[in-house]
């Protein structure tokens, strides 16, 4: 014997051992019983959602969990299925948004494409992501989007999505950024009567604001007004400062001219007499 085919014997005898470790033995007859003597169940005739859902199980959790409109019977969708054949297009078997929907969104190409929004055919709006929308907020937002385009302050140069997280239609609490506005926060309600979400920097002033706010940034009128014993003193500052915050209205809008000419000739207006208009104590009332 030399020394190759007493290697070749060697290696023969080693594969011969890994060969029976790595066969599996024969089932033994018996042992988990012959698979033919039983009988299997059939599939049932009229298959139910819950038959499909067998096999289909993810497209049944994803239409539970989704909770939406679609929890119907899978056939009333799919009326035919299991008849995909080569040669087909697979989407020729499948049932398309359009044959119940109609186009709910207009027909200009990206709002045709359902599933670039509505991910999941099972569940269409739980699946809506923020992220793909993005671009299209302003074709079905125009309002919101215009405003803030129209009137550029700190809110126009955030995205949408800063705002609206987490899921479409998400409002957020103007506190979530404000830690500590200048007013006690209730709700956005509060707020936005004077802020509107989009354009926050217009500020609008509703009449029934009470004085107490504006004294927050303005206390020394506020302090005057409060302290005097005139007319003025019953009135609240957008009673005379209304409209818009920043206004600034003529002693004649309200009064028109009072006196004759011969007595307010030669004095630059009506403060020059009535002094300040908070307080409207005449020179040398004091
Ligand atoms: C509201 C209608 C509707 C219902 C209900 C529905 N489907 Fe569908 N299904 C569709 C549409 C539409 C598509 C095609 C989506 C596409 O174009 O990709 C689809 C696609 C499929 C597909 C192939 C694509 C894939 O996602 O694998 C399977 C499989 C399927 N559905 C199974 C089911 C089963 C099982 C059920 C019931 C548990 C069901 N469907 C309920 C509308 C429905
Ligand atoms: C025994 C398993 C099984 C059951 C039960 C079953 N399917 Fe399927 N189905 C498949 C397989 C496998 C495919 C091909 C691979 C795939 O697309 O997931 C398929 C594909 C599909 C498709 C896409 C392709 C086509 O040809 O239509 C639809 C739609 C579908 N099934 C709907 C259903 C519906 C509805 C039910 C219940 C009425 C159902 N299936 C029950 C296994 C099953
Ligand atoms: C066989 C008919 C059918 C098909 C196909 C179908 N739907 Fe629906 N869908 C309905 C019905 C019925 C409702 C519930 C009534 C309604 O809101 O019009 C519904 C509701 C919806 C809703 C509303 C809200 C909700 O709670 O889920 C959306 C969104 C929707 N479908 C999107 C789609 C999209 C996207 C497709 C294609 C991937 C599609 N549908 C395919 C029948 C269908
Ligand atoms: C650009 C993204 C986008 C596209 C593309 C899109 N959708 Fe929608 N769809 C939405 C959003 C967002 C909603 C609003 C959901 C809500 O009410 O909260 C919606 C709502 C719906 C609704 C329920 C409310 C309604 O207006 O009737 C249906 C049904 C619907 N879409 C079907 C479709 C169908 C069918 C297509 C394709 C022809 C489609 N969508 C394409 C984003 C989209
Ligand atoms: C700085 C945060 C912020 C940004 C940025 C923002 N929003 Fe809003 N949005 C809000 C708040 C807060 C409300 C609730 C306002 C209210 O309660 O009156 C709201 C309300 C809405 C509403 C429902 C009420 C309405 O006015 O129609 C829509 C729709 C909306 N936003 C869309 C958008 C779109 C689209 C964009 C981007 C173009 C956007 N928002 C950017 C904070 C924001
Ligand atoms: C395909 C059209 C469509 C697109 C795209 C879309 N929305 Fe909407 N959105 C709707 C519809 C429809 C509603 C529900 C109707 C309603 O309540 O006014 C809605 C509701 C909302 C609401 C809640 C309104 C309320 O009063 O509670 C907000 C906020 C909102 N969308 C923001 C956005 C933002 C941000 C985007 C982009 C990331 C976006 N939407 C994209 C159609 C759309
Ligand atoms: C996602 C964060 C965010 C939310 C939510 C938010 N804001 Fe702002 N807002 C900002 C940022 C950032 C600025 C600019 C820096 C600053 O003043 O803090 C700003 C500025 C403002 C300003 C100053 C005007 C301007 O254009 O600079 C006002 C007023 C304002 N926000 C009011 C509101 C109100 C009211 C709400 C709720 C309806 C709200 N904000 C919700 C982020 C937000
Ligand atoms: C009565 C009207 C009114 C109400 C209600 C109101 N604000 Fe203001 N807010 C103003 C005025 C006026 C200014 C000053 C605007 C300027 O500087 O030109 C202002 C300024 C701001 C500013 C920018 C300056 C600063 O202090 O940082 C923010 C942010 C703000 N408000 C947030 C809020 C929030 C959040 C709420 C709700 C909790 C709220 N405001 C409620 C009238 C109001
Ligand atoms: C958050 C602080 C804040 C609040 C609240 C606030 N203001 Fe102001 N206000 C300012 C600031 C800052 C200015 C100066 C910058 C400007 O012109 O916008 C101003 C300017 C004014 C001016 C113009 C002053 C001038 O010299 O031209 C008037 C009038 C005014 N505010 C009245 C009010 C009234 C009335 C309220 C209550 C409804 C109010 N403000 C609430 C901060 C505030
Ligand atoms: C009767 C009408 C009237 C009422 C009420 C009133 N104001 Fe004025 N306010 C004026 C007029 C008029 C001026 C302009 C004075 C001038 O031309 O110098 C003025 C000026 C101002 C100014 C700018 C000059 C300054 O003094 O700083 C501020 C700020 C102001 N008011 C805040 C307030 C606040 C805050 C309140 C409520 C606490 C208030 N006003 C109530 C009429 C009013
Ligand atoms: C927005 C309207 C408005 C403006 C602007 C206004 N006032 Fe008045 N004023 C009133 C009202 C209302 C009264 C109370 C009238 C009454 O009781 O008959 C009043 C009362 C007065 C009185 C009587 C005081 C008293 O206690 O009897 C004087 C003086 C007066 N105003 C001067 C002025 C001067 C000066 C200005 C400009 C600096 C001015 N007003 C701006 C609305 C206004
Ligand atoms: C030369 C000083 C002077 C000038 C300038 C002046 N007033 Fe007077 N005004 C007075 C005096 C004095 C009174 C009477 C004292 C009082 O009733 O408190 C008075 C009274 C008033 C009254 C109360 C009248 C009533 O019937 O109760 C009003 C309102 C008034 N002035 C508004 C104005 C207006 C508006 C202007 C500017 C167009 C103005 N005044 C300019 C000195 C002046």
């Amino acid at each position: 014997m030399n020394l190759k085919t007493h290697q070749l014997s060697a290696a023969v005898f080693w594969l011969l051992i890994i060969n029976l470790l790595l066969t599996p033995p024969l089932p033994a007859a018996g042992e988990e019983g012959d698979i033919y003597s039983k009988v299997p169940e059939k599939m049932p005739e009229k298959m139910t959602p819950l038959d499909c859902a067998r096999c289909h199980y993810d497209i049944f959790m994803t239409i539970k969990n989704g909770k939406g409109a679609h929890r119907f019977p899978c056939m009333d969708c799919h009326e035919t299925f299991h008849s995909f054949r080569r040669g087909m297009k697979y989407e020729d078997v499948l049932p398309k948004c359009t044959e119940c929907h109609d186009y709910p969104h207009g027909k200009s190409p990206d709002m045709t494409a359902c599933k670039t929004c509505h991910q999941k055919p099972h569940a269409p709006l739980a699946s809506l992501d923020i992220e793909q929308l993005l671009p299209f907020c302003g074709k079905c937002h125009p309002g919101p989007a215009g405003q803030l385009k129209e009137h550029p302050g700190s809110h126009s140069k955030l995205s949408c999505n800063a705002c609206h997280n987490k899921y479409h239609g998400n409002i957020p609490k103007c506190t979530n950024c404000h830690g500590t506005p200048h007013t006690k926060y209730v709700d956005n309600k509060g707020c936005v009567k004077c802020h509107p979400a989009h354009m926050p920097q217009d500020v609008s002033l509703p009449s029934n604001v009470p004085n107490n706010i504006c004294a927050k940034c303005h206390p020394e009128p506020a302090k005057i007004l409060a302290g005097s014993k005139k007319a003025h003193s019953k009135l609240h500052c957008v009673f005379c400062h209304s409209y818009k915050h920043g206004f600034i209205p003529k002693c004649q809008d309200c009064h028109g001219v009072p006196h004759p000419q011969s007595v307010i000739e030669g004095f630059k207006g009506c403060l020059d007499c009535h002094g300040n208009p908070h307080d409207l104590e005449l020179a040398g009332e004091k």
